[in-house]
């Protein structure tokens, strides 16, 4: 037998009349939404596989703008504007913000392409950049299509995902780096000293699909070594440190500016040894890239896995480095339910919320935080129970006399036999008749 509602409880009632009217017109809005999911808080999130059919559709671009601008995409000639307009053009479809950076060198006018993924922290800026001019000899798609498209289908990749990384995320590609990384020093010769300590870390793909490949990582910061040693690691490919010419390619201005620099590298006119043949495959005695600088440099000059696995290797550092995409999991995801939930009057049957979490390792914890907003005129009337993903019931809170309105309440569970993915349910039975309320939200917290 329930205590009749103090005179205090019923002023608390009308109040709750009027929330729960302000709650009723966004109602519609929130009980349009398909069973809500709960939302996911940002946890490891894998690296995407970087479908190295849309890289080579890139090349397939850049080799056919060469053929229509005289042969090449070299700095100063049509062929390169033409290959900075398309990368652009993808870029600003997928939602970067892009700018163009003029310089002059050699009596032409040059370009670098710079592509910001809005958010992320910009005091920790993590750059990946590519030069996109070849040679005036060729059209330049293993140098350096292969790397502008790597990091291009990589950037896709990022807005596919939409990513909300923890730092911020940028792509670059360069001009004149043939005529020695013009547009990269200009680059970094623009940045106003403040800026500089903001890159946390640059990363080069220069040369990534080489006929005769060989997995080259450069040597030199061990964060950014690490993180395509350990990819590669998984694939089971032996890496070596890259030795073809340290200041080679654009990471040399960033390194000069104490920027930590990483980057991968397939190979260019050295020639494999026999060792590298034996855990490479491919031609001992050859060069990694035959066409170096050559006409020849065509979308034929492109070893298809070498290119697959130096894109997926790219994507996979930028998770890693920009995503607060780390392992193990974050420890404080949570996953929340907020669509209201009528719940009958007594006598009437038990109503369920559910929440399902995915993305998550092992169990859940001996201290799951079980967070419980309800509107109710006489909160004593609510039993609560939350149910794991086994079937389990935990009881939360029981019916009583207490007459107070409402439960705004968050509940420590020994949930350590659950596992921490699947479906959780919130029950909830209304056990004294008049009064009456609803399930407003609810949140579990890992
Ligand atoms: N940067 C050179 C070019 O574009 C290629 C190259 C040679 C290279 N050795 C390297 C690139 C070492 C990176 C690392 O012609
Ligand atoms: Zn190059
Ligand atoms: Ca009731």
């Amino acid at each position: 037998m329930r205590t009749p509602h103090s005179p205090r409880a019923l002023a608390a009632a009308a109040a709750l009349a009027t929330a729960a009217l302000a709650v009723g017109v966004v109602a519609p809005t929130v009980q349009a939404a398909p069973a809500a999911p709960g939302r996911v808080s940002p946890a490891a999130v894998a690296a995407p596989d970087i479908p190295v059919a849309n890289v080579k559709a890139h090349l397939a671009q850049l080799q056919q703008i060469a053929n229509a601008n005289g042969g090449n995409r070299a700095h100063g000639r049509s062929g390169y504007k033409a290959s900075l307009d398309y990368v652009k053009g993808k870029l600003d479809a997928a939602g970067f913000t892009t700018s163009v950076q003029q310089f002059s060198s050699s009596g032409a006018t040059g370009y670098n392409l710079i592509a910001d993924w809005p958010g992320g922290d910009a005091s920790r800026t993590v750059m990946a950049g590519a030069h996109l001019d070849s040679v005036t000899a060729g059209p330049g798609i293993n140098d350096n299509g292969s790397g502008s498209a790597g990091i291009l289908e990589t950037a896709l990749a990022v807005s596919r995902a939409q990513l909300k990384p923890d730092k911020h995320l940028r792509f670059a590609w360069w001009g004149a780096e043939e005529l020695g990384m013009v547009g990269s020093r200009y680059y970094v010769n623009s940045l106003a000293t403040g800026d500089r300590s903001k890159i946390s870390g640059y990363l080069n793909f220069d040369m990534i699909g080489s006929p005769n490949p060989g997995y080259f990582v450069y040597d030199d910061d061990p964060t950014l070594e690490k993180v395509f040693k350990d990819y590669f690691a998984t694939l089971s490919i032996p890496t070596e440190i890259e030795t073809e010419g340290d200041g080679r390619s654009d990471h040399a201005p960033f390194k000069s500016a104490g920027i930590p620099v990483g980057g991968l590298f397939s190979g260019a006119d050295y020639t494999k040894t026999a060792a590298q043949a034996q855990k490479w495959g491919g031609s001992m005695g050859q060069e990694f890239d035959a066409c170096y600088h050559a006409s020849c440099d065509t979308s034929s000059n492109i070893n298809d896995s070498a290119l697959d696995h130096n894109s997926d290797a790219i994507a996979y550092a930028l998770w890693q480095l920009a995503a607060g995409g780390s392992t193990p999991p974050d420890p404080g995801g949570s996953f929340e339910n907020t669509t209201d939930l009528a719940v009958p009057d007594s006598p009437g049957p038990a109503v369920t919320s559910s929440i399902t979490v995915t993305g998550r390792t092992g169990n859940a914890s001996s201290a799951l935080k079980v967070g419980v907003k309800a509107v109710h005129t006489y909160s004593g009337d609510l039993v609560i129970d939350l149910v794991g993903p086994s079937g389990r019931s935990y009881r939360l809170h029981n019916s009583s006399s207490d007459s107070t309105p409402n439960i705004d309440t968050t509940y420590t569970v020994n949930a350590s036999s659950e596992t921490a993915n699947g479906t959780w349910k919130l029950k909830l039975q209304d056990k004294g008749p008049q009064d009456t309320g609803y399930l407003d939200s609810w949140k579990l917290t890992f």
